[in-house]
């Protein structure tokens, strides 16, 4: 988010405009908790995890007078376009907005990717590769004790974070909450055929969203007579340094996102579609949701062992 925040800000003071920070989201706009940003303030930021702007789910904002004290606050702050960074949430925020006459640009940052309209959101690949990373140390107790390892991994109820980081890490099974798994032949068969083929360490990687981490690490035991432990990797996956890809992307949709500014394309999503950008228009935008890449999930499981 900072590589984001950053690009905007220099980009914006480029082009004679004056940027305000808004901290900690649609709160810190009803509460009018703004400063003035210039280069200055977004230097040093490019490499740091987290965001210098805060963040905070403001159920005030959900509610008609929180909806309209925030407006109010546009007016009165003279602010022309709020550049709005999250995820599905965050996009539905800036919706009502735009409904309620205040111009908007959404920028998607979720290390969940989930976000229908566009192929990539800020944060994601950080995430996986941090959670890459954990598994393989984690393998390596595995892999010694010839153990099973149930890591479970965020997401939400989207299981993109356990599907790529579950191909990265060639898991023996991932199971997300879009797909029904049968415990036979997603995990038993599975571990099963590993074995037979001279494999003593499995990893089985979770999605938060199934909300059964520990059952399946306790069935596995029961069922198999291999030990096997859970590993939550929690919050370590939504901070630290950014990759580099995400810091390239994240540059590249602040940009985009002050250009539209620039020719006074206003209320749409910054949309990433294969290896260009283009804007979303919020009226054409229904249903924030991204289905899932079954494709890519079948393709992950015909290669799990
Ligand atoms: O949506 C991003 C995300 O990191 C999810 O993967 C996770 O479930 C959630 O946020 C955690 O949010 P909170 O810290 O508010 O519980």
């Amino acid at each position: 988010m900072n590589a984001v925040i950053r690009a905007i800000v220099v980009l914006s003071v480029a082009n004679n405009f004056r940027i305000l920070g808004i901290l900690r989201g649609f709160g810190g706009l009803i509460n009018r908790d703004v400063y003035e940003m210039n280069i200055h303030t977004v230097s040093e930021i490019i490499e740091k995890g987290g965001t210098i702007l805060y963040t905070t789910r403001s159920p005030e904002f959900l509610t008609n007078d929180g909806l309209k004290k925030a407006t109010d606050s546009c007016r009165d702050l003279g602010i022309d376009v709020v550049v709005v960074l999250g995820g599905e949430g965050s996009i539905l925020g800036a919706k009502r907005l735009y409904e309620n006459g205040v111009n908007c640009i959404c920028i998607p940052c979720t290390i969940d990717n989930d976000v229908l309209c566009s192929d990539n959101s800020i944060g994601f690949d950080t995430a996986v590769n941090t959670a890459t990373s954990m598994v393989d140390k984690i393998r390596d107790t595995a892999q010694a004790h010839d153990r099973c390892s149930v890591i479970e991994v965020m997401g939400r109820k989207c299981g993109n974070i356990a599907l790529h980081t579950g191909i990265s890490v060639g898991a023996t099974a991932i199971l997300v909450p879009e797909y029904k798994f049968d415990f036979d032949s997603d995990i038993i068969e599975k571990i099963g055929f590993a074995q037979e083929n001279g494999k003593k360490h499995f990893i089985i990687i979770v999605a938060e969203g199934l909300k059964m981490t520990q059952e399946i690490s306790s069935e596995i035991s029961l069922r198999t007579g291999i030990e096997s432990r859970v590993s939550i990797l929690g919050y370590v996956q939504r901070g630290g340094a950014p990759s580099s890809a995400d810091r390239i992307l994240a540059s590249k949709m602040g940009c985009f996102a002050v250009e539209l500014i620039v020719e006074n394309n206003l209320n749409n999503v910054v949309s990433v579609v294969g290896n260009s950008m283009s804007p979303v228009p919020f009226s054409e935008i229904r249903n924030f949701k991204k289905k899932f890449d079954f494709s890519t999930y079948e393709k992950a499981l015909s290669i799990s062992t």
